[in-house]
Formats: structure tokens, C-alpha cells, sequence
């Protein structure tokens, strides 16, 4: 599904940092992947770069056999929106909007018809085991909750990637695990997962575990 040859990034601060130092990564349809590193080894800015959000600086970068960078940042971001969800840390809900609004966004910006929009929404927050909190608003949710509203929100496009940056960041450890439950039964239903996690209980539950150090991919170990 992904292909990523020699990438590296350099943002433009000082005279320019080196985050990614030739990373080559392939990721196939169906796997369930962990990435793994310390705070600021580079990890978030090579999620973003697997899921279209930026560019590496140099190397390239193949998505179901098409070069991205011969793409305009409109393609791209068709792209994204078709096939690709993105889980957070921060959970990111609109306040104003209820539980089954903030599901309905994505499908809303693709102009999706309200029937299509409501029925959709609904079949992925009964995925998330949320269906009794439809009309909540985020402000009454717990933690737990509202990460399952935005897993319901990153769904409800049928993404074929799921990529979740620390996505219990912000959780108790027994919440965290549930989360992991579902997105192993998301991994079980035939979806590819990308998830950053720096818990080691939880990196021992996902079949392949990629560590980064200092901008390179140090181990890629599948079990
Ligand atoms: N947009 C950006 N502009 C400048 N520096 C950035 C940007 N994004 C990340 N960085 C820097 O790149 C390094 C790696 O960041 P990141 O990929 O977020 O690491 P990780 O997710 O592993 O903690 C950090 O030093 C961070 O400050
Ligand atoms: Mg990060």
C-alpha cells in the first residue's frame, strides 16, 4: 500500500533541522504496524508524511504504486480524504457540535447526503460501542469517549489506512487498552493500521513494531 524510499525532512528553523535521515518503510495492506521512539526521534513527522498530511524533503514516496510527488497538494488531499483516517492524541471534537455531528463532518465536506451522512455515522459509533451517546455533546464525554467519537470520525469515510499518533496519550492506562481492543478488531475487520505508542504493554499486542532513533528506522521486527 506504501512505499517510502530514502525519505528525509528538514524543516526550515535555524539553519534547517534534520528530522528524517533516509527511511525506507513498506507497508502492506492489512498490517497492523506500531512505530515506537522517543520524544522527538521524528516519529509524528513520518506519520504525517505515510498519510499525505506532508512531503518528505528528499526521497519518495509511493501510495498503491503512485508516486505522490508528482502530485499538487489538491490531489493529495482528495486522496487523503478518501482513504486515509487520522486519529489524535487531542482528540480534536468541535465542542458545539454533538457526538454524531463530530462523526458526520468528513462525510458533511465530501457533501454526502444527510441520510447517507446520519446512517453511516451510526454504524461507526455502534463499532466504538458509543450508540448511547449520540446526542452528547464532547464537554459531557469522558476521555475514553471522546477518543472513540473521534475513532468513529476517522472511520465513518471507510478509510482504507487508519493512522493514530498516540491515541491514548491522554488516557489511563485500563482506558488505553480498550482502545487498543478496538482497533484490534478494526485490524481483524481487514484495515491497515499505523499507530504511534510509546507503552510498551501495548506495543507487545501489535504484530509489528517499527523504532525509531534519532530520524532512522533503528528496528523493524514482525512477530
Ligand atoms: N513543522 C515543524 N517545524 C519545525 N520543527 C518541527 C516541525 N515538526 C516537528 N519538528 C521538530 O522535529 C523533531 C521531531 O518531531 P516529531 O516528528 O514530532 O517527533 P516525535 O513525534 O517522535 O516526538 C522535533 O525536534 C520537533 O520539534
Ligand atoms: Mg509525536
Amino acid at each position: 500500500m506504501i512505499r517510502l524510499r530514502h525519505a528525509t525532512k528538514t524543516f526550515p528553523v535555524g539553519g534547517g533541522l534534520t528530522v528524517l535521515r533516509g527511511v525506507d518503510l513498506d507497508i502492506r495492506a492489512n498490517e497492523y504496524v506500531g512505530i515506537l521512539g522517543a520524544s522527538g526521534s521524528g516519529k509524528s513527522t513520518l506519520l504525517y508524511i505515510l498519510g499525505l498530511l506532508d512531503r518528505p524533503t528528499t526521497g519518495t514516496l509511493h501510495f498503491r504504486d503512485r508516486d505522490m510527488s508528482t502530485l499538487s497538494d489538491d490531489q493529495l488531499s482528495e486522496i487523503r480524504g478518501q482513504t486515509i483516517g487520522f486519529i489524535f492524541q487531542a482528540f480534536h471534537l468541535i465542542p458545539q457540535l454533538s457526538v454524531i455531528e463530530n462523526v458526520e463532518l468528513p462525510l458533511f465536506y465530501q457533501h454526502r447526503p444527510p441520510r447517507v451522512r446520519r446512517r453511516r455515522a451510526r454504524r461507526c459509533l455502534e463499532q466504538v460501542q458509543l450508540l448511547h451517546r449520540i446526542d452528547h455533546m464532547p464537554p459531557q464525554l469522558s476521555g475514553g469517549e471522546c477518543q472513540r467519537t473521534a475513532i468513529a470520525r476517522a472511520l465513518v469515510t471507510d478509510p482504507d489506512l487508519v493512522l493514530a499518533d498516540e491515541p491514548t496519550g491522554n488516557l489511563d492506562s485500563k482506558t488505553g487498552s480498550e482502545i487498543f481492543d478496538i482497533f484490534a478488531n478494526l485490524h481483524a475487520q481487514g484495515r491497515t493500521f499505523v499507530v504511534i505508542t510509546h507503552d510498551p504493554a501495548i506495543a507487545n499486542r501489535i504484530p509489528r513494531i517499527v523504532r525509531i532513533s534519532d530520524g532512522r528506522i533503528e528496528e523493524d521486527v514482525s512477530r
